[in-house]
């Protein structure tokens, strides 16, 4: 544990394209000569205006289109992608969609140029050398996958949920339309919000090392998504609204924050075996584990929860301890203030299920999670025992 910023090298190749009526320079942004394969989800994009305005953006392209992405991509429909561009020559990719949609998109791109079994990139990390180009057009502000060189893949015959990443998976670009974002149902509106306040606390969270300009970056992405996130759901089309959400959720994943930090994914590693094995939505398993896991490591975390409460919440009177009992509250009651909720509970998981979880998590090498390495399997279960 020192109290100095951890040296970095940063770029993020990823061109963001931000605001209403950018759709048209989808046009420019991916050369004439290339043949594009639109990729998307299980077809929001054509009830909600989206694909017109790509189809009319695309007129003086060659193109195609693969839908079908599972919300959860699986590894079996991504496959079926992969033929489809083998047999009829796609060279770019645009996904159109949300977190899954990209994420199912980098590893079409990976798996179209990959000269083995595309699972082990998934099982055995295999390496990505090369991808074919990706593009992105945002429908649902969450994950950061439009900025980032990340995925995860869903087995739905093997019930696991994997992770992949490689340097050549950074989208080209992503258009980012905040307008684009008004037909999206609540849940999954409230599911994003999560998803981006989770992924910034993990970054954050941790312990301090004098990295002020990260701390106050992250702050300030957990106060917008904090102000915003309610309204986001009851003025479903206020565009500034759905702006700074949006704009949040990609600086919450695309690199920038988590420079000079120490990190803690646990909570993300441990939902991914909730959603294989449960079926709960990303956000929702986020919802879940966070407040546990902040109970579970408040002495690790002292120093830094005392401070999430006080920058993010305005928690500045009480005991030490009693501040971070309401930090802790106060998240909770955010999740549920944007109608997720915070127990396994109330998704139907219960205490007996926890051993095949925590199996998982000891088959998935998630063995040592946490800033600190110290979240074994047997402080998992005990997080899992809190969530109940
Ligand atoms: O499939 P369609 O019909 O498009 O409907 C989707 C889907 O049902 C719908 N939706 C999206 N945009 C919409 C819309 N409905 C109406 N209007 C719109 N504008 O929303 C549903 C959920 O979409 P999905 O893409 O699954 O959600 P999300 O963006 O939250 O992505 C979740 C996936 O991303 C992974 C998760 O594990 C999960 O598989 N993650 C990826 C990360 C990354 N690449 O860096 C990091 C994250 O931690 C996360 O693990
Ligand atoms: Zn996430």
């Amino acid at each position: 544990m020192g109290s100095f910023m951890y040296n970095f090298s940063f770029q993020n190749p990823t061109k963001l394209i931000f605001g209403e009526g950018q759709m048209a320079k989808l046009a420019s942004e991916i050369p004439k000569d290339k043949k594009v394969l639109l990729i998307y989800g299980g077809g929001s994009i054509k009830k909600n205006g989206v694909y017109e305005q790509v189809a009319s953006a695309l007129s003086e392209h060659q193109w195609g289109e693969f839908g079908g992405i599972e919300a959860n991509p699986g590894f079996h429909t991504a496959m079926k992608a992969v033929e489809k561009i083998k047999a009829e020559g796609f060279d770019f990719l645009l996904a159109v969609g949300g977190g899954s949609v990209c994420d199912a998109t980098k590893f079409i791109a990976a798996s179209a140029c990959f000269n083995d079994d595309p699972w082990k990139i998934l099982t055995e990390g295999a390496r990505i050398r090369d991808a074919l180009p990706i593009g992105v057009v945002l429908t649902l502000p969450a994950t950061g996958s439009e900025s980032n060189p990340n995925g995860v893949i869903d087995n739905y015959e093997t019930q696991e949920k994997l992770a992949f990443y490689g340097r050549k998976l950074f989208p080209q670009f992503a258009i980012l339309d905040p307008t684009t974002t008004y037909s999206l149902p609540a849940k999954q509106v409230a599911n994003g919000i999560v998803d981006a306040y989770v992924h910034t606390m993990e970054q954050y969270l941790t312990f301090p090392v004098g990295a002020d300009l990260q701390d106050r970056f992250a702050e300030g992405i957990l106060r917008t998504l904090a102000n915003n996130g309610p309204k986001a759901l009851s003025e479903p089309e206020n565009y500034t609204v759905r702006a700074n959400v949006m704009w949040s959720a990609t600086m919450a994943l695309n690199g920038l924050i988590g420079l000079a930090v120490p990190h803690d994914w646990a909570t993300h590693f441990i939902g991914h075996e909730l959603t294989a094995l449960h079926n709960m939505d990303h956000g929702q398993t986020l919802a879940v584990i966070l407040p546990s896991m902040m109970a579970e490591k408040r002495e690790q975390k002292h120093e830094k929860l005392l401070q999430y409460g006080k920058e993010v919440w305005g928690i500045d009177s009480g005991s030490e301890e009693e501040r971070i009992d309401a930090a802790i509250e106060q998240t909770r009651a955010f999740f549920e203030s944007l109608g997720v909720k915070t127990r396994l509970s109330d998704y139907g998981v219960e205490e007996q299920h926890i051993p095949a979880l925590v199996e998982a998590l000891e088959k998935h090498k998630m063995v040592a999670l946490g800033e600190h390495r110290d979240v074994t399997p047997e402080v998992s279960a005990q997080v899992l025992r809190r969530c109940l």
